[in-house]
């Protein structure tokens, strides 16, 4: 019981995480993703999604995942992935060990958030188009995502973000700014 509500949290909160890089060359990035469904049908979801991302950002994402969850477990441990997407155990583990650090966390901006749906909230795409260009941006967007705020989209408000710290924030909002 104990272990399959866990398993459930695991599966709804999958982190989005990055490791140590910068954006700077034209080097591949490597996207590893957990192996959660048949590759198949992983490499269905993720393919155009990386592919959008690549095209819109102009950093290359190739995509790669493991036979297994231990093989996973290895690569994330040399820290072999760029960037991954894992759930929140892994993050708990591999954050220190391999020097992950969390970008998005699904369960908390994903109810509201989508990149390029409204739902709730604008589109992350929306936001980043109504900042393009603007100075200071990612500095407001991060106070906003730490503290909360209205009147920018219309009069639902968004709540603040409980723990988040401000380095995160700033991550976040320069993400949400290079959606565009
Ligand atoms: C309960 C729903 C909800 C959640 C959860 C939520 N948001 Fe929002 N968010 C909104 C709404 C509604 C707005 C529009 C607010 C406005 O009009 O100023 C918004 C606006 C924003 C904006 C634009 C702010 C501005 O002033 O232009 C950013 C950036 C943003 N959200 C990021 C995030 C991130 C990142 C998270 C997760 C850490 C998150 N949001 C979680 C509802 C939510």
């Amino acid at each position: 019981m104990f272990i399959m509500k866990k398993l459930n949290i695991l599966i709804l909160a999958m982190l989005m995480v990055f490791t140590r890089l910068s954006f700077a060359s034209e080097k591949i990035y490597t996207f590893g993703v957990v192996p959660q469904q048949a590759a198949s049908e992983m490499a269905e979801t993720w393919l155009p999604f990386l592919a959008w991302v690549s095209a819109k950002s102009g950093v290359t994402l190739r995509f790669v995942t493991a036979p297994d969850i231990p093989a996973f477990e290895a690569r994330l441990a040399k820290g072999e992935y760029d960037l991954a997407y894992m759930n929140p155990y892994h993050y708990t583990v591999f954050h220190k060990k391999s020097g992950y650090e969390a970008l998005a966390k699904e369960k908390k901006c994903g109810t509201c958030h989508a990149v390029d749906k409204t739902k709730v909230g604008p589109s992350y795409k929306n936001i980043a188009a109504k900042y393009a260009g603007q100075a200071g941006a990612a500095d407001k967007l991060a106070g906003v995502i730490a503290k909360g705020g209205s009147g920018s989209f219309g009069s639902t408000p968004m709540p603040p973000t409980a723990g988040i710290s401000d380095a995160d924030a700033k991550k976040l909002a320069a993400w949400i700014l290079a959606t565009k």
